[in-house]
């Protein structure tokens, strides 16, 4: 029987949580594993409160009886589990292939900490390979790819069969192929110097662990100081 690497990966990231504390659910399919083995732990008796980082999060958190609470009850979280779609050595990551980036970036900074849960395949040297998500308003929408593609990369819109895909925010998504990004921050700082753009799916200093599956069926733990 194969080993499903990103079950292992998640299933040790919910060891973590404990009584009492307040927890955000990810997004995406290894983010699955984790809200499942969350809701386990809930009907043996674990006392949690969560809130989701998307609406397919939120229905599944909701079908286990995973308590949750909207951002008006609690101002701050104590752990956010999420996957991630690449992370390296300082557990900088790029997110967003699932479309939930901004919902994901704004309740992981609202974390005290961010576990990042993943298989073997998610982990570089160098980000860029994976092209990196960028949410942006639909307005002008044009004037704002073109500003992409001058930083160097090849931004195309996402697509939803024949649709443009939208966000939970209704924003587009423009996936951004840069295939070596030398300096996350520096790349950052110029998305954010764009008006159209919403947020970027580049998590600079946010995570401070990351729990990686491999598929020996040993798992690997990186952990940063994230200065948070
Ligand atoms: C969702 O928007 C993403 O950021 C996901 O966390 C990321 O794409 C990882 O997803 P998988 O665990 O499905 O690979």
């Amino acid at each position: 029987m194969s080993i499903n690497v990103k079950q292992l990966a998640a299933e040790k990231a919910v060891e973590y949580v404990q009584d009492g504390m307040k927890v955000g659910l990810g997004t995406g399919s290894t983010a699955y594993w984790a809200i499942r083995k969350l809701g386990e732990r809930v009907n043996e008796g674990l006392k949690i409160t969560a809130v989701a980082t998307s609406q397919a999060s939120e229905d599944q958190a909701r079908e286990l009886g995973i308590p949750l609470v909207s951002f008006s009850e609690v101002d701050s979280l104590d752990l956010t589990i999420d996957g991630a779609d690449e992370l390296d050595g300082t557990l900088q990551l790029i997110k967003g292939g699932g479309g939930a980036l901004l919902r994901e970036k704004i309740v992981a900074m609202g974390s005290t900490r961010m576990i990042v849960v993943a298989d073997e395949s998610k982990a570089v040297t160098t980000l860029g390979k994976f092209p990196l998500p960028v949410e942006i308003v639909p307005f002008a929408w044009e004037w704002t790819v073109a500003d992409l593609a001058k930083l160097g990369c090849k931004p195309e819109l996402r697509r939803s069969g024949d649709e443009l895909y939208k966000t939970d925010n209704g924003n587009y998504i423009a996936d951004c192929r840069f295939e070596a990004i030398a300096s996350a921050a520096d790349l950052a700082l110029s998305l954010q110097r764009i008006p159209g753009v919403v947020e970027h799916g580049l998590f600079i200093g946010i995570a401070s662990m990351a729990i990686v599956g491999k598929s020996d069926g040993t798992i690997e733990i990186i952990e940063v100081d994230s200065g948070r």
